[in-house]
């Protein structure tokens, strides 16, 4: 029997009961589907490094890199650990080590889904450049605390980065609408964005079938909101597109539903499924966190890994059980109901 080797790490906050919920359901439709999940779990969270000072063990990544892919809960805990502290030690690392540069987030609703939009016939799929741009992490403080105290943090932007991410983005186009939108703020950025824009150009040449239309952030953030049906794939960087994916959110009913995955594309490395939220301190006790997110997450993996009928299998039942009321009002549900009638619709 085909078996998987799948890190598991829940994380923070909700991301504990999320990746429970995920992982049963991916348990069941492997069962299904005649193949083993065999899960390893690691315990690195913002807890993790109370007690050792690290998020993860030093040699936590190499850890990692022996796994077919890694499913990921949440991380932060800020009211005890600075988030600049607990991302930087854990999430990010990850997506940066195993080139996981294509952060893909499908924003459509799911049957039975309202969402707070007039417009209900859409179907986006964000591409984020997940490893350098704004999150590069180039810079520091001098003078800290002091009248003189300066700042900087430098976006770096290479050919390499972002032909690969736009490349990628143009073959997502190609085997959906055919339409990509590009995402810069090249009016403002006269540097990277200008440069981004011009890789797009250059680029598109090679994809004449891909309708491409550079758009600057702030209309596009409009755009999301006032006529998402003339979207297809979006393509942007690694801040940009974490900000337009949090309103890909919104407008397919909340980040209950909004599922995500850091996709290594020459696949040397393990690739991350996570859903877009955190880890939620403001319910994380109350058990009405939706799992939906991380179930889907959990089917985009079963999918990278070769398994299409299964991860078929689980978006169907995700369907079915919103399709029934249940999961779709953000707090109706518990958590433990929506992942029991999960279970029962696969
Ligand atoms: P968040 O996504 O955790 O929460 C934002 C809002 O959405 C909250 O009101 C929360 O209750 C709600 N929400 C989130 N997930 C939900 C779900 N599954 N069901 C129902 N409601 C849900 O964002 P935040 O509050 O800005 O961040 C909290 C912590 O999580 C911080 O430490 C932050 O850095 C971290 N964070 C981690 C990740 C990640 O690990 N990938 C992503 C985002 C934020
Ligand atoms: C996300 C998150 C992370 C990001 C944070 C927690 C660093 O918001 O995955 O969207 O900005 O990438
Ligand atoms: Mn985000």
């Amino acid at each position: 029997m085909k078996s998987y080797r799948i890190a598991l790490i829940p994380g923070d906050g909700i991301g504990r009961d999320m990746t429970a919920a995920a992982w049963s359901m991916l348990q069941k439709a492997a069962k299904a589907h005649g193949f083993a999940l065999e899960g390893t779990e690691f315990p690195w969270s913002c807890a993790f490094y109370k007690q050792t000072g690290a998020m993860m063990p030093a040699d936590g990544i190499e850890t990692l890199r022996s796994f077919n892919a890694i499913l990921l809960g949440a991380v932060g805990w800020p009211a005890e650990v600075p988030d600049s502290v607990s991302l930087h030690g854990l999430l990010l690392p990850i997506r940066k080590s195993f080139v996981q540069y294509a952060n893909i987030r499908p924003h459509r609703l799911l049957a039975g889904v309202e969402g707070p939009l007039k417009t209900t016939a859409f179907d986006i799929l964000c591409i984020r450049e997940n490893t350098e741009g704004e999150y590069s992490g180039a810079g520091g403080r001098i003078h800290q605390g002091t009248a003189d105290e300066v700042a900087v943090e430098t976006s770096i932007f290479t050919r390499k980065g972002v032909e690969r991410i736009l490349r990628f983005a143009f073959e997502q186009a190609r085997s959906r609408r055919g339409k990509l939108a590009s995402v810069t703020k090249s009016n403002a950025q006269k540097y990277s964005m200008v440069f981004w824009d011009d890789v797009t150009r250059q680029l598109s040449a090679e994809y004449p079938d891909v309708e491409v239309t550079s758009y600057h952030i702030d209309a596009m953030a409009a755009r999301m909101v006032m006529a998402p049906e003339t979207l297809d794939v979006v393509v942007a960087s690694n801040l940009f597109g974490d900000i337009l994916t949090d309103l890909g959110a919104a407008i397919q009913g909340g980040l209950g539903f909004a599922a995500s995955a850091n996709i290594n594309p020459e696949r040397n490395a393990p690739s991350m499924f996570e859903p877009v939220h955190g880890s939620a301190p403001d319910i994380a006790h109350l058990g009405i966190a939706n799992p939906i997110a991380t179930v889907w997450s959990g089917a985009m993996m079963l999918d990278h890994l070769g398994e299409k009928d299964a991860a078929t299998a689980v978006m169907t039942a995700i369907e079915a059980v919103t399709e029934n009321g249940i999961g779709t009002v953000p707090g109706k549900d518990r958590t433990d109901i929506i992942t029991a009638a999960l279970l029962t619709a696969l």
